[in-house]
């Protein structure tokens, strides 16, 4: 497949009048799939209301077809023909959060969107992205537009467009580069269908803002317990995951060395993923500074790109510094974690 290729500057004004806006609404009208940017990750549309779009995404990710995708929208009224009633809660989620990095479940009206997109559910996730240029795509094409994440089933998300290029070129009609994502992980999914919101995925929108809003808040409990079954789907996948096993190391920075030192001992290959105030103290086959320790935003925002960068490194083990899990530092540890398939080493 002819996979097309658009720059665009984010910054501009009347991005809906640009030719490469314009060409790429027209694939997704004509039930194409296109790579667009948004401020967590990029984002593989289609149209929402169509199974033959919504199958291309899953064809070209390799998505499992029990892992519903999110609808994203540019303005509030779209919500109408597909959402079944905004509860006060989700309400005020919306008012504050959109556009923003917080994903709603709502309940559906029966018969709405493709059945393929919601994965047979009764209920869909939404939400408005906080970017120009997927805003100005949205507001294009007048469709409700079906996005997961722009990389392949398992690899970590995609924070450039080449990273959506190297996952996924010739199989997607279109990449719009609109230079790299803020945020860095994906948005906090929050199911609003009962009495008391249920963070379901921690994102970019974090625990303390979101209750600032609407008051205390329930966490999945599976987040916490790996013998719980999620109720998002798509949280039981393990996904993110480095070529070379990834290990988490909670102690201290000798302890982390010694770690290195031993498999480095036996011949193989060893990379840190560290912070920038800690690269210099590491001696490995590789030590990847990822933000720095007193900023999560920072650490979130370069995470994925330092995973895919230490498969490069040729390596045949990584030890991964823990992150402080405030604010955007949960959503750090979540993927992390993941990434690590839940390996995690303590000092005695
Ligand atoms: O930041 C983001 O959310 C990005 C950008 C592109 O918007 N998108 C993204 O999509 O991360 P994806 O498909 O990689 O993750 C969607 C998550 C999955 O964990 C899925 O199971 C969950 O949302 N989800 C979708 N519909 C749901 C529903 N009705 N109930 C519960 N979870 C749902
Ligand atoms: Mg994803």
């Amino acid at each position: 497949m002819d996979t097309k290729f658009w720059s665009v500057d984010k910054f501009v004004t009347n991005l809906e009048d640009y030719p490469q806006i314009s060409e790429a609404a027209a694939l997704l009208k004509e039930n194409e799939v296109v790579a667009f940017p948004t401020e967590t990750v990029y984002g593989l549309g289609g149209n929402a209301d169509s199974d033959t779009a919504v199958a291309k995404i899953f064809e070209a990710k390799g998505r499992p077809a029990d892992n519903p995708l999110i609808i994203h929208i540019a303005k509030k009224e779209q919500l109408d023909s597909f959402v079944d009633g905004v509860p006060e809660k989700a309400g005020m989620l919306m008012d504050h959060f959109w556009p923003g990095p917080l994903t709603i479940v709502f309940n559906k009206k029966a018969g709405q969107l493709s059945a393929k997109a919601t994965a047979g559910l009764s209920t869909v996730a939404v939400r408005m992205p906080d970017h120009p240029v997927a805003l100005a795509l949205i507001k294009k094409t007048g469709l409700p537009i079906a996005a997961p994440s722009a990389n392949q089933s398992g690899k970590p998300s995609p924070t450039s467009a080449q990273h959506v290029h190297d996952d996924l070129y010739g199989r997607i009609s279109g990449i719009i580069d609109g230079g790299a994502t803020g945020v860095g992980v994906e948005s906090t999914v929050i199911d609003c269908t009962g009495p008391v919101p249920v963070i379901l995925r921690p994102g970019g929108a974090t625990v303390e803002q979101i209750e600032a809003v609407v008051g205390k808040v329930q966490l999945d409990p599976a987040l916490a317990d790996q013998e719980i079954a999620p109720k998002s789907p798509g949280m039981k996948y393990q996904h993110y995951a480095p070529n070379a096993p990834l290990y988490l190391v909670e102690g201290s920075r000798d302890f982390l060395q010694e770690l290195i030192n031993e498999k480095r001992k036996l011949g193989l290959k060893a990379g840190v993923l560290t912070t920038e105030e800690n690269v210099a103290f590491f001696q490995a086959d590789a030590v990847l500074g990822c933000g720095s320790r007193d900023k999560p935003e920072t650490v979130a925002s370069s995470l994925y790109d330092t995973l895919r960068e230490f498969n490069a490194k040729d390596l045949d083990v990584i030890f991964s510094e823990v992150f402080p899990r405030i604010g955007v530092g949960e959503a750090v540890m979540n993927r992390l974690m993941k990434a690590a398939g839940q390996r995690l080493i303590k000092e005695e």
